[in-house]
């Protein structure tokens, strides 16, 4: 192997530029030459392909988004759109490549590695958790700070007003960061898609919350919960007045992908980056680097995408516990 490829694909989060500047300068010091293509797949495809140096990712380890761009590609998904694709990276003479992104972004991997036989190694960044294989992926931690961080400032307001906030946290079809972040910032109620809740059990815990002498009552709510926070706050909202709380929303949204990433991410991403170049030396093809128990693990591709990541339902019933 004389040349390796580097891209980010799917959604962001922070550490993964931490991550790039890993596999960029491991790999020049084991004598290859990097090209970082822009854009994720579909920059590939339009061949936005720059070689890279040491310099190139001075500077970016506290920096957040990602220094190469990424992307959703529709076009990567056809297998026109992948043959050009392959034909990119053989006009650049990339002979490996390191895709860091998301269960999407590995499917992706996965197609290059069994259509064509090409050495891909996916490294997994979501601010999510929703990969198998690994107990985190870049951007978790920093996302998980940043959204304790609102949880705390809207309490300060909630107290003063003595209101029920419903704050939404992203995570797609997994609860793992509302699941953490409402245990750590110490929520009333936490909300998610993998345990069914009623708002009329909502509205029950919010009576009980206020019947209490709770000054305020924070709710938790994860962006795949059913039926969604809009839904609930308007059957709160219909209810405000026997329930003793006045009721606010806040969706967090994006805020949650972006800032510095913090030492853990950093670590994190420095450690998955070079053992990422590390396997590609190593002959490994076709698996995705994660970190299980503070050690490095390969785990098929194939492996990864075939199954969800289930969350750890006992954290659930213990937040049930200290929630009151
Ligand atoms: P993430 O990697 O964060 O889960 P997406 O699910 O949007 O994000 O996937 C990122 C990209 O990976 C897609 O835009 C597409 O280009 C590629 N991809 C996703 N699924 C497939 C698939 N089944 N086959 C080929 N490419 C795919
Ligand atoms: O997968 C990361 C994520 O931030 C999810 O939590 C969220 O549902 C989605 O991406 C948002 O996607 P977009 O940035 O395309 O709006």
């Amino acid at each position: 192997m004389k040349c390796i490829g580097v891209l980010s694909s799917g959604g962001d989060g922070p550490g993964f530029n931490p991550c790039i500047r890993a596999v960029v300068r491991t790999a020049i010091s084991r004598g290859l030459r990097v090209m970082g293509i822009k854009y994720g797949y579909a920059g590939l495809i339009r061949g936005e392909i720059d070689e890279m140096d040491v310099r190139s990712v001075g500077g970016i380890l506290g920096r957040g988004g990602t220094i190469l761009g990424t992307a959703r590609s529709e076009e990567f998904k056809t297998e026109r759109g992948r043959l050009t694709a392959m034909r990119k990276l053989n006009e650049y003479g990339v002979d490996g490549l390191v895709v860091i992104g998301g269960d999407g972004s590995f499917r992706g991997a996965l197609k290059l590695h069994e259509e064509f036989n090409f050495p891909v190694v996916g490294v997994p960044g979501t601010i999510d958790n929703d990969i198998p294989g690994t107990d985190m992926s870049i951007g978790v931690d920093t996302a998980l700070n940043t959204v304790l961080g609102a949880i705390d400032k809207i309490r300060d307001t909630a107290s003063s007003h003595q209101r029920a906030f419903l704050i939404e946290v992203m995570g797609r079809a997994c609860g793992y960061l509302a699941l953490m972040s409402g245990i750590a910032g110490g929520a009333e109620m936490i909300l998610l898609p993998e345990v069914e809740t009623s708002p009329q059990e909502v509205a029950d815990a919010l009576k009980d919350a206020y019947l209490r002498g709770k000054a305020h009552c924070i709710i938790i709510v994860a962006e795949g919960y059913k039926p969604g926070i809009e839904a609930v706050a308007a059957y709160l909202k219909e209810r405000q007045e026997e329930l003793g709380f006045e009721v606010r929303t806040t969706v967090l949204g994006h805020v949650q992908r972006g800032g510095s990433p913090t030492a853990f991410e950093r670590l994190l991403a420095t450690r998955l980056g070079v053992a990422a170049v590390e396997a590609l030396l190593d002959g490994q093809r076709g698996v995705m680097i994660g970190l299980v128990g503070n050690q490095i693990l390969l785990t098929p591709l194939e492996e990864v995408v075939s199954q969800p990541k289930c969350l750890d339902l006992r954290l659930y019933q213990m937040a049930k516990v200290l929630e009151k």
